[in-house]
């Protein structure tokens, strides 16, 4: 491990202005998103939409690194260029999931483990022969009902795959996400959000991770979505700065939000006011999945006439975010279209 280059990978994935492109769905996530706008899932059509995707011109403008699933790092795209290279030549750097998912934590019924662990050493010594230079590992917690059992066996799979992460020179994005689709208000969020980042960092600490070659990836600090009281703009940011502030490192080079349901508008907005309105001892960027996709997802519909205008999309909602990551988005310009 040359810890040097761990922290370089880091620093790279939170450069001004840029965030990361999380296109890590599985093959039953995306089938999700290809439903709603009727196209088949399957394997072409996952190439032909990832390929558009990375292909777009503005990826070299905004976006640092994109996260992937198995099936693409090995992918070509249909002129036979390996997606990795189409991914690089745009000047960003590929990663990948490598959890196998969230799964029932036995004892605590309702909630879930995630796993992945087992042969994660050789999968990342492959893993990195493909081109992968960062990785992502995803926890996940119902607020309305967190136990120790949940937030200790979460934070010890995080700890112990980004400690293996960078064992291969490979930068971990330690990803614990407490879910936003519950009816919890913003306050329970906040603590259970404290407690879970708490035990992650110290279990990190546990495991020799070094900090400076790791990024964080957590959710925000918000209603839950079916909660009568939904938090405005600024009560998000305030919250989420604050709890950060209280958990984060200063030696941790960047954190980088996940979408998690937010509308695009509202992903940004919320970013933008973090990085507009607060003293901040890291970078403060995305690395959004529905909130970068959903417009691009919309425009395309599984037709090719449609790509030019699916890549408009996708360039708007990745400069909307560039923006957003420096403080610098106004409302105004979301009907500017790219
Ligand atoms: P969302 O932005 O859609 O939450 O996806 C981010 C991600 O990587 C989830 O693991």
């Amino acid at each position: 491990m040359d810890a040097n280059e761990l922290h370089k990978i880091a620093c790279a994935m939170v450069a001004k202005g840029k965030g990361l492109l999380a296109a890590d769905e599985s093959s039953g996530t995306i089938k999700k998103r290809f439903d709603a706008i009727n196209v088949e899932n399957i394997e072409s059509n996952r190439r032909d939409y990832r390929e558009f995707m990375f292909r777009t011109p503005a990826m070299k403008d905004h976006i640092s690194g994109v996260i992937l699933y198995d099936e693409t790092i090995r992918q070509k795209a249909k002129d036979g260029t390996p997606l990795v290279d189409v991914i690089k030549a745009s000047g960003a750097v590929p990663g990948i999931k490598v959890d196998t998912g969230a799964k029932p934590l036995a004892g605590s019924p309702g909630e879930t483990v995630t796993e992945g662990l087992d042969g994660l050493r050789e999968r990342f010594a492959e893993y990195h022969k493909l081109g992968a230079r960062f990785a992502k590992w995803r926890a996940t917690y119902d607020p309305t009902r967190t136990s120790y059992n949940c937030v200790n066996a979460n934070a010890h799979a995080l700890a112990r795959y980004a400690a293996l992460a960078q064992e291969a020179g490979i930068m971990p994005i330690v990803e614990p996400e407490v879910l936003m689709d519950f009816d919890n208000d913003i306050e329970t969020c906040a603590r259970v959000t404290e407690w879970v980042l708490k035990d992650v960092f110290q279990e990190l600490f546990y495991a020799h991770v070094q900090l400076e070659g790791a990024i964080l990836k957590p959710n925000m600090v918000i209603s839950g979505k079916k909660c009568a009281r939904q938090a405005g703009v600024e009560e998000v940011a305030e919250r989420t700065v604050k709890i950060l502030k209280r958990c984060v490192p200063t030696s941790v080079p960047g954190i980088a939000f996940l979408s998690g349901g937010q509308s695009d508008e509202e992903a940004t907005a919320h970013l933008n006011a973090m990085n507009a309105g607060h003293d901040l001892p890291w970078a403060l960027t995305f690395s959004y999945g529905r909130a970068l996709q959903h417009a691009p997802q919309k425009a395309w519909c599984g037709r090719p006439e449609n790509v030019g205008a699916a890549q408009a999309a996708f360039t708007h909602r990745a400069r909307m975010n560039g923006l957003a990551a420096m403080g610098q988005w106004k409302p105004e310009l979301e009907k500017q279209a790219a």
